[in-house]
């Protein structure tokens, strides 16, 4: 879990209203915790039938409110809805069951969930989940266009098998999406607002038969990191991605590759209307010049020739047809001669910026969760102008986004 440095010591409101994923809120308040976000809980009585108060208090260190708290004698002094309302940076309601929404667009304050959502005034989440048919209700509908028009984020359920036996579009999504849509409702920049940002990530494949390829450990996580940091920023984030196992960040357009010819085949279809343009993949220099139709038998000879052929390079190719406008920025992982090697590439690949990281070091490049980098700018960029930026990779796209911001025009 790759937490924004802006989302740590923030105040989360959670309401959550009685749709069967209510258990999957232990999992969520876990991982806000962990974050280290503050977790303030409002439990309909309906939630309380599927999940346990004392479950979520125990996992947010705190006590969870409840309807009969609005108007306790033991509680009521307080005046939740306001002061929970007071204390929030954002309010998330999962799961929202349609009565919920419905309470929320109509500003019905009867119970604890509805007068706290009425008195909210800091950004609010809303993550649907009921029975496709009554999501695909026209009065549920209504209700979540409601709420999209007053400024609220509505973030469509998942599809798949629901608790009602049918299957379709009502599922509450991942707890990592939520924790996604969470931190873009948090973050303090938009500096990326209405920008198209293509990312490459992750490895390559080449293959030389059927079942075998050359590739590299690159996990991937450097360029979903900044598809992440992007989007909360408020880019229109496409991926094109090579066989990662990290999960696509919630509001990123995924775009899946294998080989780097499909790589580039991407790009160059993406490159259109793309204001940055970052090159965080492993690409694989070679491929197969002739790859083998079936699988190649070890025993036909003791030694194998693969004769590879160059791969294009992408960044190259998109750096002659892109305009002055769009921004391109390489990287360049080195063992040696780091500053040297990086400069020259600028050069050779008509970046506007490289991101360099020392990948011989520990705790930087490859699969691993941190990084340590120094990004330098071209020529007519003002460069090389170097700023480094280290830790975890999340925060390492915060400084590299920082350094591509300065650059908008
Ligand atoms: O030349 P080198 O592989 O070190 O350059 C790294 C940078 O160039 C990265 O941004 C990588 O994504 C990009 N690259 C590319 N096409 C290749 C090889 C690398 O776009 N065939």
């Amino acid at each position: 879990m790759m937490t924004p440095k802006w989302a740590r010591n923030k105040r989360v409101l959670l309401g959550v209203s009685g749709g069967i994923a209510a258990y999957k809120t232990c999992e969520l308040v876990r991982m806000w915790m962990k974050s280290g976000c503050e977790v303030e809980t409002i439990l309909t009585d309906a939630a309380a039938a599927l999940v346990s108060p004392l479950t979520l208090s125990t996992l947010s260190k705190r006590r969870v409110w409840r309807n009969a708290d609005l108007l306790s004698d033991e509680s009521g002094w307080r005046i939740p809805h306001i002061s929970l309302t007071d204390w929030a940076d954002v309010m998330v309601i999962a799961p929202c069951t349609a009565n919920a929404l419905r309470m929320a667009a109509t500003g019905d304050s009867s119970t604890l969930l509805g007068a706290a959502m009425l008195a909210c005034s800091v950004p609010m989440v809303f993550f649907p989940a009921m029975n496709s048919r009554m999501w695909a209700n026209p009065a549920t509908k209504r209700n979540a266009r409601t709420l999209e028009e007053f400024g609220h984020k509505i973030v469509d359920p998942d599809s798949g098998p629901l608790a009602c036996g049918y299957d379709g579009k009502g599922r509450l999504p991942s707890v990592g999406v939520i924790l996604d849509e969470t931190w873009a409702a948090l973050c303090p920049l938009r500096d990326f607002a209405g920008r198209k940002v293509l990312i490459t990530a992750g490895p390559t494949r080449e293959y030389i038969d059927p079942v075998r390829f050359i590739s590299s450990p690159s996990s991937g996580r450097m360029g979903y990191a900044l598809a992440a940091e992007a989007r909360c920023r408020g880019a229109d984030v496409v991926l094109v991605s090579g066989p990662s196992s990290e999960r696509v960040p919630s509001g990123v357009r995924p775009v899946p590759v294998t080989s780097a010819v499909e790589m580039k085949d991407a790009c160059l279809r993406e490159l259109s209307g793309s204001d940055v343009i970052i090159k965080a993949a492993a690409v694989g220099d070679y491929r197969a010049k002739d790859r083998a139709g079936q699988k190649i038998k070890r025993e036909k000879s003791e030694f194998l020739t693969v004769e590879l052929e160059r791969n294009p390079d992408i960044a190259r190719e998109i750096s002659i047809r892109k305009s002055p406008a769009q921004i391109l920025v390489g990287f360049a992982a080195e063992t040696e001669s780091v500053s040297e090697n990086a400069l020259k590439k600028i050069e050779s690949k008509g970046l506007d910026m490289i991101v360099a990281n020392d990948v011989s070091k520990d705790g930087t490049g490859f699969a691993v969760a941190t990084n340590s980098v120094t990004v330098y700018f071209s020529g007519e960029r003002g460069g090389p102008r170097p700023e480094s930026f280290s830790g975890s990779k999340r925060d390492v796209a915060s400084g590299i986004l920082d350094a591509v911001s300065g650059l908008l025009m």
